[in-house]
């Protein structure tokens, strides 16, 4: 018999087609929006492998719809959506996508850096809006990010991806992980005049930083992690830039530190609750550029998600080794 799975949302081609030549597959046929939670209940209760986005909530719930339940593929490298306890407990296998996004969404940073450092949006905003009267000496002036320090929290794949890029930008490089990472500074430090630093205490970073790039996943121990006081650390010139996961962030505090100039400016791709709305209180701000949680959406690696997490499912069901388990 063959293994029975349920994707919750059309995907690329070349996704489904590994599934369905292994696998009797039934799938949410909507490739925006996700699917409604009442029909995945149902959709799952005969299946023995799922394959999931971020947008789905994989929990106890879940699990007691699903009592065949093998292996949740993940379409992303997060998990913070699947309560991995949870799964465990009852012997799922959690899989996930890592590595194929890691250069895609260090190039997102870099453009939210970029972007908020130079007030791309807001000049843009400024033209739309009949705005550009002349040139003038300290009309629109921003902040230089070549020979800036940049500040890395979290620095695994995509934080290593970001600071690679930072080499180009002539900037010494600061990092705060549990650990240091001597692989990450033999890389950077293998192109001449090129520097970085491990700097165990977060406060030390914030202080010392001109860009600081938050890339951690969200646990328990990172929730809430960036506050008021961490805020008050920073500079009065300094660029905030976080891609990883918005609750890291206590959102409201954010708000209240830019009104007050510290951080300088912030680039966001995630917020606490997704999706924001047009009304979120961050778009009042002129020093904030905001993206859709977009960090890994190009069309080659979002396919190449898809085509991982394909492969994850089918592997799991198939008795083949599985590229990329996380709890096995
Ligand atoms: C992930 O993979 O965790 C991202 O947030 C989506 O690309």
């Amino acid at each position: 018999m063959r293994p029975r799975v349920y994707l919750t949302r059309r995907l690329p081609q070349a996704a489904v087609d590994i599934v369905t030549a292994a696998c009797e597959t039934t799938f949410w046929d909507d490739e925006a929006l996700p699917v409604p939670r009442e029909t995945l209940l149902r959709a799952v209760a005969e299946v023995d492998g799922i394959l999931t986005l971020l947008t789905d909530r994989v929990d106890v719930e879940l699990l007691d719809a699903a009592p065949r339940l093998k292996v949740v593929a993940n379409m992303a490298v997060g998990y913070d959506n699947v309560d991995l306890p949870a799964l465990t407990a009852r012997g799922v296998l959690l899989t996930n996508t890592p590595d194929v996004l890691t250069e895609t969404t260090a190039d997102l940073v870099w453009a939210l850096i970029l972007a908020a450092s130079r007030r791309v949006v807001e000049g843009h905003r400024l033209i739309a809006a009949g705005g550009w009267s002349t040139w003038s000496p300290m009309f629109m002036v921003g902040q230089d990010v070549h020979g800036a320090t940049l500040g890395i929290v979290g620095a695994g794949r995509i934080g290593a991806a970001v600071a690679r890029r930072a080499v180009g930008f002539g900037m010494p490089i600061l990092y705060h992980n549990r650990h240091p990472s001597p692989a990450l500074e033999a890389q950077i430090r293998a192109t001449p005049g090129a520097a970085i630093r491990y700097v165990p205490n977060l406060d030390d970073l914030l202080t010392e930083s001109d860009v600081v790039v938050v890339m951690v996943p969200l646990t328990p121990e990172t929730r809430g992690m960036f506050g008021a006081r961490e805020f008050a650390l920073m500079k009065p010139t300094s660029v905030f830039v976080n891609a990883s996961r918005g609750p890291v962030i206590r959102e409201a505090e954010l708000i209240d530190a830019l009104q007050r100039g510290r951080p300088w400016a912030a680039g966001l791709d995630v917020f606490e609750r997704e999706p924001i709305g047009a009304d979120h209180p961050l778009l009042t701000l002129p020093n904030v550029v905001l993206t859709p949680h977009i960090g890994s959406a190009t069309v080659a690696t979002r396919t190449r998600m898809a085509v991982v997490a394909a492969t994850n499912l089918v592997a799991a069901l198939t008795g083949q080794p599985v590229p990329n388990p996380v709890n096995d």
